[in-house]
């Protein structure tokens, strides 16, 4: 039996550190098992200007543990009045690495979203022209389609027509939770490619609704039926390259999830990557996990993998069930099951 696994050193493309002293205590998580994170732009206010972004940058440079060579991928939060040249200098100086589409209300921080798709046309054909990935959360929020089909529709009636006005724009489909979505993603040329999270890979709907409702469990894009969650497995174990991993770790407070309208979030920093090697030896796939958290992604956005390695050893993992933050404690996600790949301290 396997009994140590080394890796190219993880990235994770899809990552909530929020600020100032919640980015204080969960940076170190991420900094301590990635080497870079594409870090999500849905502070409040949003990370909207390219100097909003670089100040950004600086206050979580300044947050990283002393010698930690962590580096944050920046990205900016695309609104209706959102300057192509302002993101395009963001891209050519090397700022940013990806937009954010949020459609408006669609999750956690998201009123400066976009409305009208076609108001930000023109900042996605610049996108398209110098190479700019768009990431997606994608979700559409009209009131009448349900939130479980939220993400098929979101596929049809937004990034298809999206996709087809702006040839060449690449696309990264977040937190994909559904078959169609996975399914869309194979059936398209090159150019699209969707980050997985790691509890859609373990959670289905009945573990946040049956027998009592579980808040820790609760995220957007809400987590689907088990042939949802099966299909999510097999394409992240499958090795396709067009499957990579984005975390979408969210902290937030247990006194913000625990509401009579709690936060959407998972917080999975901490046990993310021994959660994934359980899920890839359970699918007999421990070979395919360096290319979903190490090799697909920087395939994906054009950068080289880390040339330093990590190094798992089976032995039972231990993690706190939350962390102290001085915002309050934050629940750390429970994958329901024991651990056995402990990430080595370097
Ligand atoms: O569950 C989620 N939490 N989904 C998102 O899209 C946003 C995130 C957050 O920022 O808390
Ligand atoms: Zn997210």
């Amino acid at each position: 039996m396997t009994q140590t696994l080394t890796l190219i050193c993880p990235d994770d493309w899809h990552l909530h550190l929020r600020d100032h002293d919640m980015l204080r205590a969960v940076l170190p998580y991420t900094a301590a098992h990635f080497a870079r994170a594409i870090i999500m732009p849905n502070l409040v206010p949003p990370v909207v200007r390219s100097a909003d972004a670089a100040a950004y940058r600086d206050r979580i440079l300044a947050a990283l543990p002393e010698g930690s060579q962590f580096t944050p991928l920046m990205t900016l939060y695309l609104t209706e009045d959102t300057d192509p040249d302002d993101v395009a200098a963001a891209h050519a100086s090397g700022l940013i690495k990806a937009v954010k589409l949020y459609p408006a209300g669609a999750t956690t921080n998201s009123a400066s979203g976009v409305s009208n798709f076609d108001k930000v046309a023109p900042v996605l054909e610049r996108m398209a022209e110098i190479g700019l990935p768009l990431c997606t959360h994608g979700e559409v929020t009209n009131p009448e389609v349900d939130i479980f089909d939220r993400e098929a529709v979101f596929i049809e009636r937004v990034l298809d027509p999206i996709r087809t006005r702006h040839a060449g724009l690449k696309v990264v489909m977040e937190h994909i939770t559904t078959a169609d979505a996975a399914d869309y993603v194979r059936s398209a040329g090159s150019g699209l490619g969707a980050t997985i999270t790691t509890h859609h890979l373990v959670i289905n709907r009945n573990h946040i609704l049956a027998g009592g409702i579980k808040p820790h469990y609760y995220c957007l894009p809400v987590a689907k039926r088990e042939e949802h969650r099966l299909v999510l497995r097999a394409a992240a174990t499958s090795g396709d390259a067009r499957f990579f991993l984005g975390t979408d770790s969210a902290p937030h407070t247990d006194a913000n999830k625990l509401l009579p309208c709690g936060c959407a979030g998972c917080f999975t920093a901490p046990n993310t990557l021994s959660i994934l090697a359980e899920v890839f030896e359970q699918e007999h796939a421990l070979d395919k996990l360096e290319a979903f958290t190490s090799r697909n992604g920087p395939a994906f956005y054009g950068l080289p993998a880390n040339d330093t390695t990590i190094t798992l050893i089976r032995t039972p993992v231990h993690y706190p069930d939350h962390i102290e933050t001085p915002e309050g404690p934050v629940t750390v996600f429970d994958p329901l099951m024991p651990l056995n790949w402990t990430v080595e301290a370097t």
